[in-house]
């Protein structure tokens, strides 16, 4: 019976200050934590033994999951005092995963296929690895699998910076989607005495060994590494969703959602459940709001992320912003990203009336958790 490992023990460091209070996988995408959406595509595909490998914060991951009942399947663990690296969290669960083909995900992907056509995919090709992958127009920062197209066969697998461009240009190439289905033989590879990255020391050995191959995934990816990329893929992710029309609540707006006269929605918007939202406020595009979020008058909204429990004043103006649980924005706040360059609120953050947090053009702009935010920053 085929199980997976989901990797769930990284410092996230790039997403902090949101990786300061909550592990990178618990964060929400289109409000359900990206991990929690892994797994529930695993379980769709049949698969109901999973090992979370988790370090930082594991507390808190276990407490979410427990031992998976709620999700209707099972959910184990092991637990690095330090992170092992990715080749290393693996090893610690080799008992549990010896005995068939498994998969390994890093839990920090957004993607939204049936896992049971790689299963297919992987018993046709009898390699000892496939390597789910994605053409990406700048595959600059992942790795790069150089694939003979005729057989799906990986020639060499690249990880990040080994990858030169020919003429220094850019061009689409199939990159390391973080996702692979492995055979048990791929233990003998991994030396348990020190930490090991099974991209960089396992994957090109077996890619010269001629033993893997890649499966382009159908539909949506993307990684949270980074802020910006973290609003790209919830922005993905809903649009994907209301095209499938996977999500039971029409147009991802709950029911009951209490909205006063003169509001206007520009869809496409996210709405949990709980929220209020009072008169003449402008919400959309691109917004995602969690459950019991208060929206005071002449508010506007667009490009954003609101998680639970946040209160927003009257006179508020949000662009291009991630606002983390519990937050409080008092009358008049301006929080404005631009670009790439986000304005990001950790948890329990208060910005004081009137005052205007304007991304530079060169960073995101950050506050930490339970800060209280009196002067303007721009
Ligand atoms: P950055 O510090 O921002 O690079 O983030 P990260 O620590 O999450 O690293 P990265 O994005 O490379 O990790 C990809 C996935 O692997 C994430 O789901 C991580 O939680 C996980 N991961 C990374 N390193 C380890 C590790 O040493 N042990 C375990 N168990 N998981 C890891």
């Amino acid at each position: 019976m085929t199980k997976a490992i989901i990797l769930s023990g990284g410092w996230g460091t790039r997403l902090r200050p949101l990786t300061c209070t909550i592990p990178k996988t618990l964060i929400p995408v289109v409000n359900k934590p990206v991990i929690e959406r892994q797994i529930l595509l695993l379980k769709s595909a049949g698969i109901n033994e999973i090992i979370l490998a988790v370090s930082v914060m594991s507390d808190i991951l276990r407490n979410y999951f427990g031992n998976g009942e709620k999700l209707g399947l099972n959910i184990h663990y092991t637990d690095e005092e330090n992170p092992l690296g990715t080749a290393g969290a693996i090893k610690l669960a080799e008992d549990f995963l010896k005995d068939d083909n498994f998969f390994m995900l890093n839990g920090d992907v957004i993607l939204n296929f049936n896992f049971k056509e790689m299963i297919k995919a992987h018993e046709h090709y009898k390699g000892k690895g496939l390597i789910a992958s994605k053409v990406l127009d700048d595959p600059s920062r992942y790795g790069v699998l150089i694939v003979n197209e005729e057989d799906n066969k990986i020639l060499k697998f690249l990880e990040k910076s080994e990858y030169i461009p020919p003429n220094g240009k850019s061009i689409p190439m199939p990159i390391n989607a973080g996702v692979y289905l492995l055979d048990p033989e791929i233990f003998q590879y991994i030396d348990p005495r020190k930490k090991v990255s099974i991209e960089r020391e396992v994957f090109p050995i077996l890619a010269r060994e001629e033993k893997l191959y890649h499966y382009s995934i159908p539909g949506i990816w993307k990684d949270i590494g980074k802020p910006e990329e973290l609003l790209e893929g919830n922005i993905l992710l809903m649009n994907d969703l209301l095209k499938n029309q996977k999500e039971i609540k029409e147009n991802l707006i709950d029911e009951n959602l209490d909205i006063e006269g003169k509001t206007t929605i520009y869809p496409p918007v996210t709405i949990g459940e709980n929220v209020v939202i009072r008169k003449n406020c402008k919400i959309g595009p691109n917004v995602i709001i969690g459950d019991n979020v208060y929206i005071g008058t002449n508010t506007e909204i667009k490009e954003a992320l609101i998680y639970n429990e946040a209160y927003i004043s009257e006179n508020v103006k949000c662009e291009k912003t991630i606002i983390a649980d519990s937050c409080l924005l008092r009358d008049g706040v301006q929080l404005i990203g631009n670009n790439n360059n986000l304005v990001i609120l950790s948890s329990f953050v208060e910005v004081l009336d009137n005052v205007k947090l304007i991304a530079p053009s060169t960073s995101s702009l950050t506050v930490c958790h339970h800060d209280v935010v009196r002067l303007d920053v721009s």
